[in-house]
């Protein structure tokens, strides 16, 4: 079985106490944070800008899995690279220059995800998945943290396995928004490997550990 990987998404934790959210997220142990970027364009909220993600960077060596839930992310992918993230993920809905973007982050020797809405189906993203690392779908309406799963994600997750498989392609498939163990539980079933979990993570990170360290190694 391919590894499973829990992704703690800082942005449920008290943003006046974001260091005390990581040492939780270490302590765990998770190996990834998912930060999650908003402009107030894309998504209505504002959150952790380049600094911020600076900042974190030298407080953690955990892989920093930043989603960018903004605009036109085609001019922030350098300073975003700059500040340390080890991966950047964007949204095929924020801009026409998709391929161009793929081709930016890569340039910086960084992974690159794709992401879709809960409204963009996964045709959308189809002839972009040989050359992204992770497809993310988005299983909650993007911009705030607590909001309960969508069950149509379920579905999108069984496409992507299903081209994944059929062209053998290796990119991961991630799943953001209302995970705990139980939607854990059925998408991965459905064929996700990272899973994106704020509120449910923070409430009781326990509740994560059979499904994250299956053979008990942690
Ligand atoms: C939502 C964000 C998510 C969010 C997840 O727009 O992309 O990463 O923080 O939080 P929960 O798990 O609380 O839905
Ligand atoms: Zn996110």
């Amino acid at each position: 079985m391919s590894e499973k990987i829990l992704a703690p998404s800082l942005l449920a934790y008290d943003n006046c106490r974001i260091s005390e959210g990581i040492k939780i997220i270490e302590n765990f142990p998770a190996k990834w944070i998912h930060i999650d970027v908003m402009d107030g364009m894309f998504v209505p909220g504002i959150a952790f800008g380049q600094i911020a993600v600076a900042d974190m960077r030298k407080l953690t060596n955990l892989f920093l899995d930043v989603h960018l839930m903004v605009q036109n992310p085609e001019c922030l992918i350098q300073s975003f690279a700059d500040a340390g993230a080890d991966m950047l993920t964007f949204h095929c809905e924020s801009s026409a220059n998709v391929e161009k973007i793929i081709g930016s982050v890569k340039s910086f020797g960084l992974p690159v995800g794709i992401a879709i809405n809960p409204e963009t189906p996964v045709s959308a993203i189809e002839k972009y998945l040989r050359k992204v690392d992770v497809a993310l779908v988005m299983s909650v309406h993007p911009g705030k943290c607590g909001q309960e799963f969508l069950p149509s994600a379920v579905e999108k997750i069984g496409q992507l396995e299903a081209v994944r498989e059929k062209f053998n392609l290796g990119f991961k498939i991630s799943v953001d928004g209302g995970i705990n163990r139980e939607t854990m539980r059925i998408a991965s079933s459905a064929g996700a490997d990272i899973f994106v979990s704020g509120k449910a993570f923070f409430e009781n990170p326990e509740q994560f550990r059979s499904m994250a360290y299956p053979d008990g190694d942690t």
